[in-house]
């Protein structure tokens, strides 16, 4: 196999590869990370399964890993109904929580695994919902997932999305996008999405999950949602996918771009 720089050359020798298909081709040659951070239901996970798809890099849902602990603690009764959790139950068993995800190729895109069961539709339930922030919270569970996360993306060509990648998993990575869109908007996409797999929730229930968890996502002591100081803001309120696409492409491109001009250290 040619060493990174050999392959840089002989694309960029190549006569058939130009203008921003060049500059694509070399980013995927200079494998980045692209961390996305956000409120729930802001269109993160879509934005990073086309950009993953685009760029052929892989896709990490780190959200869905907090939900997946969080089935398995529900399924133990040690989350119990009117809330309380087992703190010293939930951190002993840590060590039997294995998290994995495996590409569905009818899906087109990769499943939650938890003990090699896939759990991708329970843990979108309105119980795991419900419980998951708390669950986010406790500092020994947040200690195992950004350790699995950190793993995940060692090779870069990553995109991975949820509330602390830019700042506490990836805080070297190239690329940090922080989205958000207005309130009303994320309520519908939620509702939308919920409903659209046979869920039975109301808008209500579904505002007060989003108000619920927005609140505890930004306030809790271990790693807070916050913007990185050096990430772009992205606010899709009224832009479709094909235009957050083509914006976040853009960066890339740009991003690519200085780093040449500049002859500064290139993307690596
Ligand atoms: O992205 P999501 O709504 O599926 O995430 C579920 C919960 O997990 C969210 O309320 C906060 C938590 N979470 C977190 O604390 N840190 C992350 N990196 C991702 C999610």
């Amino acid at each position: 196999m040619l060493p990174n720089s050999d392959i840089e050359s002989a694309v960029l020798m190549s006569g058939e590869i130009t203008g921003w298909q060049l500059k694509s081709k070399y980013l995927l040659m200079k494998q980045i990370t692209i961390a996305i951070d956000g409120y729930s239901s802001c269109g993160k996970s879509t934005l990073a399964k086309a950009l993953a798809a685009k760029l052929g890099y892989s896709y990490v849902d780190s959200g869905a890993m907090y939900r997946a602990a969080t089935l398995f603690f529900l399924r133990n009764k040690w989350i119990k109904i009117n809330g309380s959790v087992n703190e010293s139950k939930i951190i002993e068993s840590l060590p039997l929580i294995n998290l994995s995800f495996r590409y569905n190729p009818q899906l087109r895109f990769s499943e939650t695994y938890l003990n090699e069961e896939n759990v991708e539709q329970e843990i979108r339930q309105m119980e795991v919902s419900n419980n998951v922030s708390k669950i986010s919270t406790l500092k020994k569970v947040r200690e195992k997932m950004i350790h699995l996360q950190k793993e995940m993306g060692k090779n870069k060509g990553v995109v991975m999305e949820g509330r602390d990648i830019g700042t506490a998993v990836f805080p070297d990575a190239e690329l940090k996008l922080f989205m958000t869109a207005d309130s009303e908007v994320r309520i519908q996409r939620r509702y939308d999405e919920m409903t659209s797999k046979g869920e039975q929730v109301t808008m209500d229930q579904v505002r007060e999950n989003l108000e619920k968890r927005d609140y505890s996502d930004t306030h809790r002591k271990e790693n807070p949602l916050v913007q990185a100081q050096d990430a772009i803001v992205l606010d899709n309120s009224d832009l479709d996918k094909q235009q957050q696409l083509d914006y976040v492409i853009t960066l890339i491109n740009d991003l690519a771009l200085v780093k040449d001009e500049n002859n500064q250290q290139r993307i690596r």
